[in-house]
Formats: C-alpha cells, sequence, structure tokens
C-alpha cells in the first residue's frame, strides 16, 4: 500500500528562505501547504505557483494573518510538521513595535498556538530563528569565552537597539514557552546572514538587497559571517526528519570570507563584470560561532561561502534583479563586501 506524503505547512512561503525550503520539501515529495499575506500578490506569489505546477497536487496556498489569532487554525490541521519562518527581516523601522516585534512575537505565538490545538497529528513544529536570538553587536561575551553556541542567548539588544534581533529573541523566546506549555516537539534553527540563490524576481528582501550590490559593486561596510540558503532549507528538512534533532541548530560559517578573497574569486568567475579591488588584510576573519551542532546531530554540510556568492548572483542576473556594470566601466569607490 503506498504512504501518503507527510503534510508540511510553511508560513511566510514567499520569502526568500520559505521558499527554497518549499522547492526541497517538494523535492522529498512531502505535500506542502504554503501560507501568504496575500493571493492577489502575484508577483510574490508566481514563482511558487510555478513550483506548484511541476509537481501537481502538491502545493497549496493559503492566506494566514500572522496577527489574527486563529489565522493558522485550518492550514495546520492534520498537518504533520509545521516550519514557521515568517518574519519581518529589515535593519530600519521609524515604529519597531509594529513593524517588526509585533509580527514576530505575535505571529510565532498564533501559529505555535494554533499547533497545539493540531496536537495529534503536528509531530514536529521547526521555528526560524536567528543568530540575532545569539548575539548582538557580540556586546556580550559568549559563554564558553571562545565562540558563541546554542547555549548564548542574546540579552543586549533591545527595541532601540537592534529591534529586529530583539524581535528574534522574544519570537524565539515564545516559542519555546508555548511549546513547553502545550508538549509540542520544537527546534529551532538559527542561520547567520543567508545568501544564495533566489528564486523570485522581488527584489525588496534584506539578503537579496544585499547580495544585489555585491553584484553592482556599491560600496558596502564589513563582511558578515554567512550560511547559504539552501543549507538553512536543508537543515529544516533535516531537523524535522531526524528523530533525535532537539534544541537549537546554528547555521552559519565559523568565520567570514574576507572582503578580498571574495572579491578576487567573483572577478574570476565574473571577469565580464566590473568587481572592485578591496585591498588585503582590512578586515577582521576570526572565528566567531561554533556551527558543529548541526554537523554532528544533523549531518549538514555547509556549502563554501564563494559559492553561495557565485551562484546567487547568477540567478539575479537571470531574473534581472541585478544589473552588474561591465568591466571597464568606471567605478565609484571600492566595495567592501
Ligand atoms: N535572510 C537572513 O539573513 C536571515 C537570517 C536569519 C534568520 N532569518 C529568518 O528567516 C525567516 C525568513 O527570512 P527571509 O530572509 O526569507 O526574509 P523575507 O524574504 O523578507 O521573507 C519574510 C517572510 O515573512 C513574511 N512576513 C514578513 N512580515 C510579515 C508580516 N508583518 N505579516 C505577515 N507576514 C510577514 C513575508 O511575507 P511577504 O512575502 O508578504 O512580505 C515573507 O514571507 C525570518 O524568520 C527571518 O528572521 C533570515
Amino acid at each position: 500500500m503506498a504512504h501518503a506524503a507527510p503534510v508540511a505547512v510553511v508560513t511566510g512561503a514567499t520569502g526568500f528562505v520559505a521558499s527554497e525550503l518549499v522547492k526541497q520539501l517538494l523535492a522529498k515529495g512531502y505535500t506542502v501547504r504554503g501560507t501568504v499575506r496575500s493571493l492577489q500578490n502575484k508577483d510574490k506569489v508566481q514563482h511558487l505557483e510555478r513550483l506548484g505546477q511541476a509537481m501537481p497536487g502538491h502545493l497549496t496556498l493559503h492566506e494566514a494573518d500572522l496577527l489574527k489569532e486563529g489565522s493558522f487554525d485550518s492550514v495546520v490541521r492534520g498537518a504533520s510538521y509545521i516550519f514557521h519562518t515568517a518574519s519581518p527581516f529589515f535593519i530600519e523601522s521609524s515604529n519597531a513595535q509594529a513593524d517588526l516585534i509585533d509580527p514576530a512575537l505575535k505571529g510565532t505565538a498564533n501559529v505555535l498556538s494554533s499547533a497545539a490545538k493540531a496536537k495529534d497529528s503536528v509531530k514536529r513544529v521547526i521555528l526560524t530563528s536567528s543568530v540575532a536570538a545569539v548575539h548582538g553587536e557580540y556586546a556580550a561575551p559568549p559563554k564558553n569565552g571562545h565562540l558563541y553556541t546554542e547555549e548564548d542567548w542574546n540579552e543586549t539588544s533591545t527595541i532601540d537597539n537592534q529591534p529586529y534581533h530583539r524581535s528574534k529573541v522574544l519570537a524565539e523566546q515564545e516559542a519555546w514557552k508555548t511549546a513547553k506549555q502545550h508538549g509540542l516537539d520544537l527546534v529551532t534553527i538559527l542561520p547567520n546572514f543567508v545568501l544564495g540563490p533566489v528564486l523570485s524576481s522581488r527584489a525588496d528582501g534584506t539578503s537579496v538587497g544585499f547580495l544585489k550590490g555585491v553584484a553592482e559593486g556599491t560600496a558596502l561596510q564589513g563582511t558578515p559571517l554567512i550560511c547559504d540558503v539552501r543549507d538553512v532549507a536543508r537543515a529544516h528538512v533535516l531537523a524535522a526528519e531526524e528523530p533525535s534533532a532537539s534544541g537549537r541548530y546554528i547555521v552559519s560559517h565559523r568565520a567570514p570570507l574576507t572582503a578580498t578573497a571574495l572579491s578576487k574569486a567573483l572577478q574570476e568567475r565574473f571577469p565580464q563584470y566590473a568587481i572592485p579591488e578591496v585591498p588585503e588584510q582590512q578586515y577582521d576573519a576570526s572565528e566567531k560561532i561554533d556551527n558543529s551542532k548541526a554537523e554532528k546531530e544533523l549531518g549538514l554540510q555547509l556549502t563554501p561561502a564563494v559559492n553561495t556568492f557565485i551562484d546567487g548572483i547568477v540567478t539575479l542576473v537571470q531574473l534581472e534583479i541585478a544589473q552588474p556594470l561591465p568591466s571597464g566601466a568606471p567605478q565609484e569607490g571600492t566595495a567592501a563586501v
């Protein structure tokens, strides 16, 4: 007798991370219910509709509102796995409470309470948290004095200073509290800055905007610690499928790629584009975070960071999100990627 495909709910299916997760779940034969803010917004949903057309009957899209109690009740009913990824991801806001904290915190409370009502079918809830819930601005040293781990919680960010970070702390703490209260099996995934291939042609996301800046050689500050969107999605799937998975899982390279190394790699791969030179030894490339728990317990292997940038830029150009300058064109300033 054929087994029915497991049903997975992905909240915020339109997002950068969630779209890749939907794609991977479909490829593994799951039946996916994706939640979106509005089905009418074709710019946001058309890439998902295309994924669904390739796997007829395996993807349905449902409207649900993070701020509305009970909004997720019907979509999670009968599901085996709930991947809660929907949360605002931007750094600047003039009204952090309404724009960042409320959707993150109330959204998590609502999704988890719908999960509790569907406890008979729900095997596990997987929450997309963030390294932002582990530390803020490296302001407090790691507990082990060496590298940040899953043991660390960001206790320094506030609504006025790093409100996005604060939203992720509050949301993850809410999830752990509600899961404990209702006996739900919860695992959280804590990605660092996520980059890599995009599926949607929208350009309003923070990750996509950053990668577009790298592709177009505009000046950027710092060398962020990154991870690959394909690895982040895979970590979510592994966290659902591995029976012994538990607790929090950081997904991140341990040290940043230097801007010098990145610009060299991009110049080699894209000789047709004007990729600015970045002088040697300008950046701190020391190890900062421990990703070994996901490696050991989930078997997660990270994509080399250079490939993440290259594969991401290829999709940004294909989807006409980025327009890199041709090589030989005059460049403004030096890019510090
Ligand atoms: N990208 C990163 O570097 C990174 C790193 C660590 C953790 N994360 C986490 O990963 C998750 C997905 O992030 P992403 O990079 O994929 O961001 P994204 O592309 O901006 O996607 C965010 C998703 O959340 C939905 N959303 C945002 N605000 C909402 C609101 N007020 N009401 C309802 N839905 C809302 C968005 O819906 P619309 O499509 O309708 O806007 C979208 O589906 C978030 O939880 C984020 O905190 C991301």
